[in-house]
């Protein structure tokens, strides 16, 4: 293998340059060209190809966003559009890709698989943690410390006007940023995506709960897409109208900001296990870190949902809520 590329796809990440700068002065160290493509599966079609060296992700470890810019390719997932990425990674004399993205990213490259016999290796890069394959994704850390600050601050003005507040994270159909910045928050409630949401019960926990806690805060995993948790409060506020409401929809500060240490190490890991593994002769593969170890998950099983979120944390998170 003498040529390589690398990408950055779907919603971005914090850690997703770390992971690039490790792709890059990995490939490097073994002699290898290595290649960008900007604006992910769409820079494939249109050849956006942009030759890197070491000095071109220097500077970037600490840096939030990706510099290869990104994108959710809709072309890509055409027969047309599928040729052209084909034939520019040929032209290019591309031998292996690393794909830095989400399960949207795998699913493309599985398909991809079936026309083009370039291996792809990916590394896990969103903020939603749910992949199959790896204990946390690029980006997941930093999202829930960014959520984390900010209920603390929200905590301040809830406590000062004796207030409830519906904090909206994101997530899309996962509930791990919910949960864990839910329990790192001490909030007292946290409707997760993967339980359908329990209004009754939700109403009866506000209702019955402790009287002499100042504020509470509501965790809400947004469901139907962004707002959704507006629904939630108010049929919360028509149950419970003694309650000052207020909703907040925290959005995409989530996806910025400068990586975690946490982020910036796993990413650095995941990036220098890729070049190894696409040396290797492996494809279609994820790498992923579980228990510490690096792991590798063929992408039609990282894909896949988990059915049921934690159940221990949820259990403890009810206990240390009260
Ligand atoms: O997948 C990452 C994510 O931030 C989700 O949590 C969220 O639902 C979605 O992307 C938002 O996507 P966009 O930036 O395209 O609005």
């Amino acid at each position: 293998m003498k040529k390589i590329s690398v990408f950055t796809s779907g919603g971005d990440a914090p850690g997703m340059n770390a992971c690039l700068r490790a792709v890059v002065r990995t490939a490097l160290f073994h002699k290898l060209e290595i290649t960008g493509i900007l604006h992910g599966y769409d820079g494939m079609i249109k050849g956006e190809f942009i030759p890197m060296n070491a000095k071109s992700v220097s500077g970037i470890i600490q840096r939030g966003g990706t510099i290869l810019k990104t994108a959710r390719s809709a072309e890509f997932m055409t027969p047309a559009g599928m040729k052209k990425a084909k034939e520019n990674l040929e032209k290019n004399g591309i031998e292996g890709v690393i794909a830095i993205g989400g399960d949207g990213t795998f699913k493309g490259a599985l398909e991809f698989s079936s026309i083009c016999s370039i291996p792809f290796i990916g590394c896990p890069g969103t903020i939603d943690n749910d992949l199959i394959g790896t204990d946390f994704t690029i980006g997941y850390d930093t999202a829930i410390n960014t959520v984390v600050e900010a209920v603390d601050k929200i905590r301040d003005t809830a406590e000062s006007h004796d207030r409830l507040f519906f904090v909206e994270v994101m997530g899309r159909d996962a509930g791990l940023i919910a949960l864990r910045s839910g329990i790192g928050s001490g909030a007292e409630a946290i409707l997760i995506s993967e339980a359908k949401t329990d209004m009754e019960q939700l109403i009866r926990h506000l209702k019955d709960g402790r009287k002499d806690k100042a504020s509470k805060i509501v965790i809400v995993s947004e469901q139907e897409g962004t707002g959704s948790v507006m629904k939630v409060a108010e049929e919360v506020k028509k149950a419970l109208p003694f309650y000052d409401i207020r909703v907040s929809v925290l959005g995409h500060i989530q996806r910025g900001g400068n990586p975690t240490c946490m982020d910036r190490v796993n990413s650095s890991r995941m990036g220098f296990s890729a070049v190894e593994a696409l040396m290797d002769g492996k494809k279609s593969t994820m790498i992923g870190i579980i228990n510490n170890k690096i792991t590798y998950t063929p992408f039609e099983n990282a894909v896949k949902h988990l059915d049921e979120l934690h159940p221990d944390l949820v259990g403890m998170m009810k206990i240390l809520a009260l």
